[in-house]
């Protein structure tokens, strides 16, 4: 499975496509929520973990937010628009320090989580090169 991490010159913004509609059908919101707990559960445990809230009770609220964005993306129901508004993503993370070591951290933790998912390497590919790429939007301190 070809799961590469690229990088792209600081404050670049990729053109990003959205996953395959496939890949929401074939998980579903429940398997998508799953992915995310578990993303998260990995970057606790992980380098990056003082980015992400200490209290249990804000940690899974930080879960439900990042899952509705990931459901809406990939086709579901636009849970974050109705919770959260409009994404406005790169402002949001604004308050955060991510650099491209962040960046590769985060992205290995869904590289985990991904294959943990078991759907065909085609969905697990395509998921990828979304995060893969809109990642690099995020990223607002050099290294
Ligand atoms: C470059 C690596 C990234 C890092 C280090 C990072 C880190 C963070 C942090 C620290 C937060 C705030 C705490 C939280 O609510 O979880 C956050 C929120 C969030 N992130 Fe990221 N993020 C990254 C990339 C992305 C990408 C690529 C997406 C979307 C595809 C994304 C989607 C979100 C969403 C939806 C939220 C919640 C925003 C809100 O409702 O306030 N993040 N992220």
């Amino acid at each position: 499975m070809n799961l590469q991490i690229n990088i792209y010159p600081f404050g670049s913004r990729p053109d990003v496509t959205k996953p395959h509609p496939d890949f929401y059908k074939t998980l579903k919101e429940e398997g998508i929520r799953k992915m995310v707990s578990r993303h998260y559960d990995l970057m606790r445990l992980s380098a990056i973990n003082s980015l992400f809230p200490a209290d249990n009770e804000e940690f899974e609220t930080a879960k439900t937010r990042s899952a509705d964005f990931m459901i809406q993306i990939c086709g579901g129901p636009d849970y974050f628009n109705q919770h959260r508004g409009k994404p406005m993503l790169i402002n949001r993370h604004a308050p955060f320090t991510i650099n491209e070591a962040g960046r590769q951290i985060w992205l290995q933790c869904y590289q985990q989580a991904l294959m943990e998912t078991n759907l065909p390497e085609h969905l697990i590919e395509s998921f990828w090169e979304y995060i893969q790429v809109f990642s690099a939007w995020m990223v607002n301190k050099k290294d």
